[in-house]
């Protein structure tokens, strides 16, 4: 039985004794589980996720409500394992509880660290990561390729150049243990969600590993630190995020001073934001351009026709319409489904329901991108929706949140979206697509995992067609 209260929490589905529902919602795809179960039990639900209260949001209107600045006890996030491994008690800024300290780290992000300028001066180490990426599809020409294989590699190692520069010798080993980390983020095994049995981490072996995979990010980190802080006159231009986390620290004039620990851990944010967001809708991006060729038709005669030497100009691209619809579209379905959870630091009262200190809110970005109210055929995959159409990513419009809103926004918009279009245009120029042994674009595989990340469950196969084999 639940405790009783007389608050008036959101109405919700039973809860079982000690799990409460959180067989109902352990899926690998729990946000479709959430959006029917909002379907019953409306926008607003309160769950017991093992001893988790949790609160979940799935419509735009209830996303505004509670994400909106003025309730500022709402933009804290919960302490979990993993964030106080693998960042170093949460002092990142994804997981950083909201204060002083994040509130100066965000200032950085959009002054500094991740502003349109800094991503246009790392355009040339993009170029020769795509540069490398289209060698080496030449080779694999009329041959099967593991798409997620390819094109994460290229968008890892520009990620890894910015943010750590150019000369890490073992690039390869870094990004191994990134995608362990990784992997360990979106771990959610039943012990997150009891937090006194914490100690069972420990007999299964997991809470070992990821000490150990933190362990050995740390050393490498601290090897690139030292090394960093040994080079004198490097040019401004291409500076790397480390380098700039370590003047901003040495300039020392900040309200909060910061430590190597807080760069170590920001720069990892960098590295796993960067790695796994982008290359998850890109994915998604090709598949859908695989699945509906007369969109893939459209959307490469725009890029043929705008695109005039060997690489692609951040200028061409700007000038691409078309372009930007398909990406839209993809963020729509393809985002983070679940926002990275919120914690309500006091008692608050949202539509009219108590909402607890202290319990989680997830907000169903996924609900609110396919609600029926605000989206026709909300769950198919129409680029030109978007056309003649206001609506930006940029958290005001809360059927169309991607990047979130509010005070926990995404601060890497213009890396992510530069990345995401540099890279699927650069496929669409340099090859046609086909998919292997005669499937029809309607038999493509579009199953869906989460876990730190949503991907198709079997990665994307497709043959790239040399346009110099064409001609
Ligand atoms: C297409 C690419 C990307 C998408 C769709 C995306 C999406 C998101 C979303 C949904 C959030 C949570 C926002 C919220 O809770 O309201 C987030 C947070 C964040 N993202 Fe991104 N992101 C992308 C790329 C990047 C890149 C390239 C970076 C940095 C290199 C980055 C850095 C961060 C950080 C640091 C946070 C935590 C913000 C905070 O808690 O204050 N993201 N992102």
């Amino acid at each position: 039985m639940e405790p009783n209260t007389s608050k008036n929490l959101p109405p919700g589905p039973p809860k079982l004794p000690i799990i409460g529902n959180l067989l109902q919602v352990k899926s690998l795809t729990p946000y479709r589980i959430l959006r029917d179960l909002a379907r019953q039990y409306g926008p607003i639900m309160h769950l017991r996720l093992g001893q988790l209260p949790t609160v979940v949001i799935s419509t735009p209107r209830l996303a505004q409500e509670i994400m909106n600045a003025s309730v500022s006890s709402i933009a804290d996030r919960p302490v979990t394992t993993t964030s106080q491994i693998f960042y170093y008690k949460a002092q990142d800024i994804g997981f950083s509880l909201y204060g002083p300290y994040w509130v100066q780290m965000r200032k950085i992000c959009a002054s500094e660290l991740l502003t349109a300028e800094r991503v246009r001066s790392y355009g040339y180490l993009q170029a020769e990561e795509l540069e490398n990426m289209h060698k080496s599809l030449e080779s694999l020409a009329g041959t099967v390729i593991d798409f997620r294989q390819i094109m994460t590699q290229t968008v890892n190692n520009v990620i890894c150049r910015a943010t750590l520069g150019d000369n890490y010798k073992d690039q390869k080993e870094l990004i191994e243990l990134l995608n362990e980390m990784m992997n360990g983020l979106g771990d959610m095994d039943v012990v997150s969600y009891f937090p006194s049995l914490q100690f069972l981490n420990g007999i299964s072996g997991k809470k070992g590993k990821w000490l150990k995979t933190h362990k050995q990010l740390d050393i490498i980190l601290d090897d690139i630190l030292e090394e960093h802080k040994n080079r004198k006159g490097q040019s401004r231009d291409h500076e790397a995020l480390l380098d700039v986390l370590l003047r901003v620290k040495e300039a020392g004039d900040l309200d909060v001073p910061i430590t190597n620990v807080n760069i170590k851990a920001v720069a990892l944010d960098m590295l796993i934001a960067g790695m796994g967001t982008p290359t998850s809708v890109i994915e998604w991006a090709m598949s859908e351009l695989m699945r509906n060729p007369e969109i893939m038709k459209k959307l490469q005669a725009e890029v043929r026709a705008v695109v005039k030497g060997k690489t692609v100009t951040d200028t061409e691209i700007q000038s691409m319409h078309y372009l930007k619809l398909v990406i839209k579209e993809t963020l729509r379905l393809y985002s983070p489904p679940l926002l990275a959870p919120r914690v309500s630091k006091k008692d608050c009262n949202i539509d009219g329901y108590d909402i607890p200190a202290n319990t989680n809110i997830l907000i169903n970005v996924w609900a609110c991108q396919t609600d029926p109210d605000s989206w026709e055929n909300p769950d198919s995959f129409i680029p030109e929706r978007f056309e003649n159409s206001t609506l930006n990513y940029m958290g005001s419009d809360f059927q169309f949140i991607p990047f979130g809103a509010g005070r926990r926004i995404c601060p890497g918009i213009p890396f992510g979206l530069n990345m995401v279009e540099h890279v699927v245009v650069n496929f669409l120029y340099h090859f046609d697509w086909k998919l292997p042994n005669g499937l029809k674009p309607q038999e493509l595989d579009m199953t869906e995992v989460y876990g730190a990340n949503k991907l198709p469950k079997n990665p994307l196969q497709i043959v790239p067609i040399s346009k110099l084999l064409e001609n």
